[in-house]
């Protein structure tokens, strides 16, 4: 192999030289939302902050100097009893909570539409899930919220749950009411464990649905490089002690030390400092500057005939989550059209819509390009020019049910816990033969990399069509074996 080529590193350049208007995570845009407070110091200096456990660097893994000072400014600012740098994203602080509530045989409440680390704390932990459903929003095709209601009757169901762990906001913004559950798991003697990676920021506006600490979770999960301005990676996770399990908050610091490397990196901790440090003087403006540019271009989106953007009261304002199905498009095609034709980059699709993050780091011009972009699809597939996706009404109709996925599916039978059937003996099916086998592998299309099978589910009929709709037009997978195929599936041999 060609040892001087750099592929990497010309493939995010060829990507920034494309000058996109940019609604994916991280939330700091390509450099734009750094804090000052940084750049200022590190100039071109930036490799020198590459340190390690210096005498002056402190160690995350035994904080008593600088980063134990960090931290405890985190925790003071976001109201928690304690606080955590994540070098390992909100991954291992979702894994680290798992593992310190729920103990192998013990059950634990996971919400379904949980992203897949809660899938890699239930194999860590060999706790037992008992799935809860949210809701589901039809106009859009997407999960809603947990209702306080179908958490109480969980706990009816079963009442040893040691916990509940649910994700809030969801990817799309869609958010629980967490004072509701908070109150139905505390009554039962259970923890709330809240997946907040894409909620770092509601603590800074009243015009947000309230945060998870605010609202009495025990423990959260924020990735603070989604919004709130952190290098790729840098998460933290928040405790708050509601008297229900002090044993688990002595857990937590041990089990972090499991699932993060003995070499956590100073640029990541130093970048969730001054991130910290910017919500601590400016977060209301930041947030107040995301929400007025996302309502300027939800109100104009809105009047673009063929095309919808999400409102709602438990939503976070800061997403737009756009659809063009009337005009015949799919998420998918709506997002393709939208960075190949006008260098407008969604976060993500799905067979209905697109989702654009919008932050503190956006201009107002990115807004523009979008809502411009927007105008000009609807004029195109009204006129039924190029990219010939709407040749005529019923052509449209018939396209978009050619795409149209069914709903997500129940969860299936649980043979084995995650971890028993991720450490027993498998052999392969083919993926024509995989319905009714016990998986021995994750099967989550990504985005948003929900798990539609676990480890030690009976493959069920609803489940198998659910992901065929997405392998048969090549979506990715994970789970999918090295070509990116599902040709195959792992099966526990019983
Ligand atoms: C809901 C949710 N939780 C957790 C994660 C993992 O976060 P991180 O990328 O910080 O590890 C993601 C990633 O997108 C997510 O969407």
């Amino acid at each position: 192999m060609e040892q001087k080529q750099t592929p990497l590193l010309d493939a995010v350049k060829d990507f920034i030289a494309t000058k996109p208007a940019y609604f994916r995570i991280p939330g700091h845009r390509l450099e734009r939302g750094i804090s000052p407070r940084w750049t200022d110091s590190v100039g071109m200096k930036l490799f020198a902050y590459d340190v390690t456990e210096t005498p002056l660097t402190d160690d995350l893994h035994s904080p008593e100097g600088a980063i134990d000072e960090a931290q405890k400014l985190l925790a003071a600012l976001y109201g928690a009893d304690q606080s955590f740098f994540l070098v390992n994203g909100s991954t291992c602080g979702n894994e680290a909570m798992i593992l310190s509530a729920a103990l192998e045989g013990e059950k634990i409440f996971v919400a379904r539409n949980a992203h897949k680390s809660a899938m890699m704390g239930l194999i860590l932990s060999g706790a037992e899930p008992v799935y809860v459903m949210p809701e589901v929003l039809p106009a859009w095709g997407i999960q809603g919220e947990l209702t306080a209601a179908s958490v109480q009757k969980a706990f009816e169901a079963n009442p040893d749950c040691k916990a509940l762990f649910l994700v809030s906001p969801s990817y799309y913004g869609v958010c629980s009411d967490l004072a509701a559950i908070a109150e139905v798991c505390h009554a039962h003697g259970a923890l709330l464990l809240v997946d907040e990676a894409h909620g770092g920021h509601l603590y800074f506006h009243d015009g947000l649905p309230t945060g998870a600490l605010d609202a009495g979770a025990d423990f959260c999960v924020q990735s603070m490089h989604k919004v709130t301005g952190a290098l790729t990676q840098s998460s933290v996770l928040h405790c708050k002690d509601h008297g229900v399990g002090s044993a688990v908050f002595e857990r937590i610091a041990q089990n972090l030390h499991l699932v993060q490397s003995t070499s956590p990196s100073y640029l990541l901790m130093t970048s969730l400092d001054c991130a910290r440090y910017e919500l601590a003087l400016h977060g209301t403006e930041m947030v107040e500057k995301a929400l007025a540019l996302a309502s300027y271009a939800r109100e104009r989106i809105q009047e673009i005939a063929g095309f919808r953007c999400m409102e709602g009261a438990q939503f976070d304002r800061t997403r737009l989550v756009i659809s063009a199905c009337e005009l015949g498009l799919t998420g998918y095609m709506l997002e393709k059209l939208l960075y190949e034709k006008y260098a407008v980059n969604m976060e993500l699709a799905d067979d209905k819509n697109v989702l654009a993050i919008v932050t503190y780091a956006n201009e107002q011009e990115d807004l523009d390009r979008l809502v411009a972009a927007c105008a000009d699809i609807s004029h195109t597939c009204e006129r039924r020019v190029p990219y010939n996706m709407r040749a005529s009404t019923q052509r449209s109709s018939a396209l978009q049910k050619n795409h149209e996925y069914p709903p997500f599916p129940q969860p299936p039978q649980q043979i084995l816990t995650p971890r028993k059937a991720y450490f027993s003996n498998t052999g392969k099916v083919r993926w024509q033969e995989a319905a009714g086998q016990v998986s021995g592998q994750v099967i989550a299309p990504y985005p948003p990399g929900i798990p539609v099978i676990y480890p030690g589910e009976q493959i069920s009929q609803e489940a198998w069509d659910y992901i065929e709709c997405f392998r048969r037009e090549g979506r990715h997978i994970h789970g999918a074996g090295k070509d990116g195929r599902l040709d195959f599936v792992k099966i526990v041999a019983l």
